[in-house]
């Protein structure tokens, strides 16, 4: 028997699609075509790329590059660096949001410069919001930084009890900040990172049980506003190499492991839509796509395998067990999914 509803174009803001410049994980046509087999109409790209996205004209060539290939829509967020804060007025009417990355991981995007960081919270836009990779003390500094200069603040793949704890607490004092939990920090724990090897490191890395409750927690008291995928594909040698990259895909198995959830009674389904529609459309402005839904059978079951469209081809979760199954995506009236074939490209850069 199948159940099947209808949500609307689910919207991701947090995945690296790579193109420009690292193109043997993923690219434009790729990363769109995992979105829509996900579910996911609408994505917002990092600039974490080789050739970080950090000036109006590496902003330029990338919605160049992405126009007329993409199959789902997307958007850009900025890089922020020491060189970029001179080019904020200038692109900040193109992009959804500034990313700032205040620890390490994939690309040469860290900033620790005092500084740099205050000139970046002062010269943002206060009508978006800067999405800042910060994990445990270094959310403390940012969140301060927000406060003293009045920014809104998204805060990246939260994956510590004690970072739902500051946001809470930042969030009963009136800041304007929001936040995004991943599908490998709800669904994985650091008991799975023996068995996955290189293929469970990424950054913030898998955390413990206890944590892993108090996301799940976060979600259920309003703390946590949406789910990001973190989409971060590498090639399968690249994880098998001496210098392990950070970063697993997660565009086509968030929306079966939510509704995974849904099945199991851990989430409903009013809250997956605000996780992954409402809350990231308010919060990123994020412009309607009319006719456009995602028709799940939420009774389907099937196993998680590694036939996807991404072009890392693989994904943490890998035999899992999953109920809900995406059978067909239409965008803008066209039918861009049957729950085999990806149709298009009928996707539009947003700028
Ligand atoms: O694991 C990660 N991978 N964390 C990040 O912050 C960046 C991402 C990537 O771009 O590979
Ligand atoms: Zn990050
Ligand atoms: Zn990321």
């Amino acid at each position: 028997m199948s159940n099947l509803i209808k949500l609307p174009g689910l919207i991701d803001p947090h995945v690296h699609l790579r193109e420009p410049g690292a193109t043997q994980k993923e690219d434009f046509i790729t990363g769109t075509k995992a979105a829509i087999a996900g579910g996911y109409t609408t994505v917002l790209d990092m600039p974490n790329n080789p050739i970080p996205t950090v000036t109006q004209q590496a902003l330029e060539e990338k919605i160049k590059l992405a126009t007329g290939k993409v199959y789902s829509d997307i958007g850009f967020h900025f890089g922020a660096s020491r060189e970029s804060i001179q080019y904020f007025k200038q692109v900040e009417d193109k992009v959804f949001g500034l990313k700032l990355y205040m620890n390490h991981t994939t690309g040469e995007l860290l900033i620790e410069d005092a500084t740099v960081l205050e000139e970046i919270f002062s010269e943002w836009t206060k009508g978006k919001p800067i999405l800042v990779h910060a994990e445990a003390d270094t959310l403390a500094k940012a969140i301060s930084l927000a406060k003293k200069y009045g920014n809104k603040l998204h805060v990246c793949h939260v994956s510590l009890k004690a970072e739902i704890d500051m946001i809470r607490a930042a969030k009963s004092e009136g800041l304007d900040i929001t936040c995004e939990v991943t599908c490998h920090h709800l669904f994985l724990t650091e008991e799975d990172q023996q068995r996955l090897g290189p293929f469970g490191i990424m950054r913030p890395p898998l955390s413990s049980k206890e944590d892993q409750s108090a996301l799940w927690y976060g979600i259920e008291e309003g703390v946590v506003d949406m789910i990001g995928s973190d989409h971060a594909p590498h090639t399968k040698d690249e994880k098998l190499s001496e210098k392990v990259p950070n970063g697993v895909p997660g565009l086509e198995t968030t929306l079966p492991l939510l509704l995974t959830a849904v099945d199991d009674g851990r989430l409903t389904l009013d809250k997956l839509i605000e996780l992954t529609y409402t809350n990231p459309k308010r919060v990123f402005n994020i412009p309607d796509q009319q006719d456009t839904f995602v028709e799940v059978d939420l009774d389907e079951p099937y196993t998680i395998n590694n036939k996807l469209y991404t072009k890392c081809g693989w994904t943490p979760f890998a035999g899992m067990e999953a109920t809900g199954r995406i059978k067909k995506v239409v965008l803008r009236g066209q039918l861009v999914f049957d729950g085999q074939n990806i149709f298009g490209p009928y996707g539009q850069v947003m700028v």
